[in-house]
């Protein structure tokens, strides 16, 4: 069992409401929206005035993953935009400012969360862990949609799942890049229980049962 977040990077951007209402549709719990800067990552997607335009769109909740170098300079302004959740990543900034951002996101009555690079280690969550709603591992480099799923990351995912497990069992243990109807069920075996998925998403030639088979 397993929650699915379609991600929009791999929607049609000229038809971005009805591939968002479409979400809903199929049954998937959240939107993942993909936040990239030019900077943090080699590639830039949309910003605050996407978030604010698809907030009235779905009820599901916005899960933002912010790619984006310092995140503390923006996340008020992403919470004020209709977020539901929003990740940042720990190589993005010092760690001191890493924590005061996920305070900053909490009092604004959001759910905060941490995003983990490939090569960056389950370690590097341990300052964090208390004050995280979701926990991110991702699964191929950020800043692109449609790459190779890493299946070395699964054992990440399993020590986070059972660090959380004693801290915060209500923590959301999500992965993203690469999930496709072949490789959600080793994300689910290893732990995470929310999955990201942008190509395989709006590939799909029935995505509601495309979504179906990533929450069963
Ligand atoms: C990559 C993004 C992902 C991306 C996933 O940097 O964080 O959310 O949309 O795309 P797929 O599912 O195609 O790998
Ligand atoms: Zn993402």
């Amino acid at each position: 069992m397993a929650m699915i977040a379609p991600s929009i990077l791999s929607a049609d951007f000229a038809n971005l409401e009805r591939d968002i209402r479409n979400i809903e549709e199929n049954g998937a719990d959240f939107v993942h929206v993909d936040i990239m800067d030019g900077i943090f990552v080699p590639n830039i997607s949309i910003g605050i005035p996407v978030v604010k335009a698809i907030r009235p769109v779905t009820k599901l909740p916005l899960d933002v993953h912010l790619m984006i170098d310092r995140p503390i300079r923006y996340v008020e302004e992403f919470v004020k935009a209709g977020a539901d959740f929003v990740t940042i990543h720990v190589e993005a900034d010092q760690p001191q400012n890493t924590l005061e951002a996920l305070d900053k996101i909490h009092a604004l009555g959001c759910k905060a969360g941490i995003v983990l690079k490939p090569k960056t280690p389950a370690e590097a969550a341990i300052p964090y862990l208390e004050k995280c709603d979701m926990i991110l591992v991702m699964t191929v480099e950020p800043g692109f949609g449609g790459q190779s799923f890493m299946a070395d990351m699964m054992p990440k995912v399993t020590k986070l799942r059972n660090w959380m497990q004693d801290i915060n069992p209500n923590c959301l243990i999500e992965v993203d890049g690469g999930v496709d109807s072949k490789t959600h069920a080793v994300c689910k075996e290893a732990g995470a229980n929310v999955l990201v998925a942008g190509s395989a998403y709006f590939k799909a030639t029935d995505r509601a049962a495309f979504v179906k088979l990533v929450q069963s």
